[in-house]
């Protein structure tokens, strides 16, 4: 039975918790754990769940909360915003987060089946290509100034989505401008009035998509897009609406959080010096490394869910049709689960309970592909940057948004000589 009906006299606002300011959350984040666990916000109209266990029992119970309002708008569309829409044929639905069983196990057998481990490793090769131009550019630059996010991470992640799903790679600036306005318009706070540049942008993201499966089922593909026609055409249970929505999701999902946690992971590891010099020491203690860091500083703070039936969730009574707000950015310095939460450390054995890929029946489909190229990024700035610094006079800020926290910039500087233009190997020994 539940043991409370309302939380404690504490509100989220009184505790600091500003729902879309993510410069520095986590202290707001302890305050809650401590004090108000599972707390409705009602600026927000959600309830904020922030305990490590609370939120992975949230996340497992799939038939109780249900992931439905995943993609929803946080701020209702304005009248203009819609009439663009409209207009525009915008019909784009979740490709999966936010679908629900039967439908979503379905969809989610039949991409599984597409989007294998094989097609995306054999990118590796490329991905390491693709860093290695982008750093050498970078570190050209004669007045040894660099930006980690703009210079490398934004590309990599995003010419290798479009690469796997069959896009365009000439059209990555046009994917990053359409993905800032799908996650301005879903998890973003914006007035009616600025809404209306985002939802061109979105009408024209999706007439992508649907002419991408369009274009599959004229022409032989070798593309996560012509598989799925293919898998379509074998008796697979998918649509092309279904299909087209899958792209509509992989093309936002496949590079933004990556961008994120590639800028992170440099951004982090450069400021813990000591564990950096580890790194560049040992490669091995990457793939440590960058679990720790989806732990301290994951690319999505909060995901959303919604209760199907009057439920209970850290001894606090959701009625049925509340929204759950839940944070893993704060279950993941859950000190219960994390000792010295706060402490970075590239070598806690723990870290990868992290939950910053969700949990359950929609953990994250992608999250091999992000580690594999974080990793990759982080090995060839050790070799080849391994005296990279953070311009420690330039603040880092991040986005207003409700769910992903991405660094708008991470400055860096390098000194005079310090860059190496070759791989050792590639010079040792021949
Ligand atoms: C650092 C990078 C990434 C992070 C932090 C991340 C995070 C997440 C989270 C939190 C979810 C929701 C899980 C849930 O509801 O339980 C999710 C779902 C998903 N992610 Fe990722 N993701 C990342 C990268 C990727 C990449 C690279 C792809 C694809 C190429 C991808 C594709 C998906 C898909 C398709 C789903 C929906 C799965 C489902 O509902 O069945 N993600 N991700």
């Amino acid at each position: 039975m539940p043991t409370q009906t309302c939380p404690v006299d504490h509100n989220a606002a009184s505790l600091g918790y500003q729902p879309f300011e993510l410069d520095d959350p986590f202290p707001a984040y302890a305050a809650l754990r401590a004090e108000a666990p599972v707390t409705f916000d009602e600026r927000i109209g959600y309830w904020v769940v922030t305990r490590y266990d609370d939120v992975k029992a949230v996340f497992e119970d799939w038939s109780t909360f249900s992931s439905e309002n995943a993609q929803a708008p946080v701020r209702e569309r304005g009248a203009a915003a819609r009439q663009i829409m409209d207009d525009g044929g915008f019909t784009a639905y979740s490709g999966l987060s936010a679908r629900i069983p039967p439908e979503h196990t379905r969809i989610r057998k039949v991409v599984a089946k597409a989007f294998t481990p094989r097609r995306y490793k054999a990118l590796e090769p490329t991905i390491r290509e693709n860093v290695r131009t982008a750093l050498a550019a970078m570190l050209a630059r004669p007045e040894r100034r660099g930006d980690l996010v703009r210079d490398l991470a934004v590309d990599v992640p995003t010419i290798t989505i479009l690469t796997l799903i069959g896009a365009d790679v000439a059209m990555v600036p046009t994917y990053k401008t359409w993905s800032d306005s799908r996650a301005a318009m879903t998890w973003g706070d914006l007035s009616d009035a600025e809404q209306v540049p985002h939802a061109h942008n979105l009408v024209a993201y999706w007439a992508e998509c649907r002419r991408l499966v369009a274009d599959a089922h004229a022409h032989e593909r070798d593309s996560l897009v012509g598989d799925l026609v293919r898998a379509q055409a074998a008796g697979d249970p998918i649509t092309d609406h279904e299909i087209a929505s899958v792209c509509y999701s992989l093309l936002f999902a496949g590079h933004e959080t990556t961008t994120t946690l590639i800028s992170n992971t440099l951004r982090v590891l450069l400021g813990h010096g000591d564990q950096w010099q580890r790194v560049v020491a040992d490669p091995t203690l990457v793939a440590g490394a960058v679990d720790e860091v989806l732990r301290f500083s994951p690319s999505i703070v909060a995901w959303r869910r919604k209760a199907l039936k009057d439920a209970e969730v850290g001894g606090v009574a959701i009625p049925a049709g509340a929204e759950l707000l839940l944070v893993m950015g704060s279950a993941n310095r859950d000190e219960t689960r994390f000792p010295d939460p706060d402490v970075f450390d590239i070598t806690r054995p723990n870290a990868r309970e992290h939950l910053a890929f969700g949990f359950g029946i929609h953990y994250c489909l992608g999250n091999l592909l992000a580690k594999l190229q974080t990793r990759v990024v982080v090995e060839e700035v050790a070799l080849l940057a391994p005296d990279l610094a953070l311009v420690d006079d330039e603040p880092i800020t991040f986005g207003p948004n409700l769910s992903f926290r991405a660094p708008l910039s991470v400055p860096v500087t390098w000194p005079a000589g310090a860059a190496r233009t070759s791989r050792p190997s590639d010079t040792e020994g021949v």
